[in-house]
């Protein structure tokens, strides 16, 4: 059965992981909760340095593979940088995430700025993840990459955030980069669940991106990452056997053959 919201509200610890494509989301559903179709991929997947420059059509591709792939997952789809710029542009484009694929909900990054376009969203039935904290769309404008919460005056504004964006309606929170006592006393005060990343032990649940955990993105290996799979090097072992094989004749073998 479909992993629904009143499923995932049980307060108790949740799982989210990404997926790109029909192949790996097929694999996680069942296994995890929810599956995110974020704009990571424009780095992890497209090679891209930042994920600036994922766009609408591209991301609903990918959510339309992983909804072809998953069928028990609660799956949000990412709303790519720009898409979102004003209210009336994020229902537009919110709206296409609906009607082009089955995704459960969106997600946008951003706080109290954002509660506008969250609500208007939400009073048009469509399902809002928020994600404050890091925010891997502000890269550029801030510079890099940064964990939020250090001092009192980041800690109020993401308290601030978070309250702002559930009153707003959203359904579910990810926090990314925040202290770990900031992302706890967020998770104590709010309703919705909370899905940390680098947010320490205390969110609702945990969302890891694929190729990172499962150690394709080799290049990519932050503190708050665990890596469960040496997936590049087992996917290079196991090529370099099938060009060995290929070069020296043993495949295909007999049994390979019409
Ligand atoms: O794009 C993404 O994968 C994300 C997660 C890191 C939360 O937004
Ligand atoms: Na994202």
């Amino acid at each position: 059965m479909k992993n629904t919201l009143n499923k995932l509200y049980k307060k108790e610890k949740l799982t989210m992981i990404t997926a790109y494509d029909a192949l790996f989301a097929k694999i996680f559903d069942d296994i995890a909760d929810i599956i995110l179709v974020g704009d990571s991929l424009n780095m992890s997947f497209m090679g891209e340095s930042d994920t600036l420059t994922a766009t609408m059509d591209q991301m609903i591709y990918h959510t339309k593979a992983v909804c072809n792939g998953a069928k028990k997952a609660y799956i949000v789809c990412d709303m790519p940088f720009g898409s979102y710029s004003t209210p009336e542009k994020a229902l537009e484009n919110a709206i296409r995430v609906y009607k082009e694929t089955k995704a459960d909900a969106v997600k946008l990054e951003g706080g109290a700025e954002k509660a506008k376009t969250v609500k208007l969203l939400t009073n048009n039935a469509i399902a809002v993840v928020g994600h404050i904290g890091l925010m891997p769309q502000f890269s550029r404008s801030e510079g890099g990459y940064r964990v939020k919460g250090k001092d009192e005056f980041s800690k109020q504004k993401l308290i601030e955030d978070a309250k702002a964006i559930e009153e707003a309606g959203a359904v579910m929170l990810v926090i990314e980069g925040v202290k770990e006592e900031v992302a706890k006393e967020i998770t104590e005060m709010i309703d919705i669940p909370t899905i940390g990343i680098g947010a320490g032990r205390y969110t609702t649940g945990q969302v890891l991106v694929w190729s990172d955990m499962l150690g394709f993105f080799e290049e990519f290996k932050p503190k708050f990452v665990r890596r469960y799979l040496n997936g590049a090097e087992k996917v290079r072992e196991a090529v370099k056997k099938y060009v060995e094989d290929v070069k020296s004749g043993n495949f295909p073998g007999i049994e390979e053959i019409y």
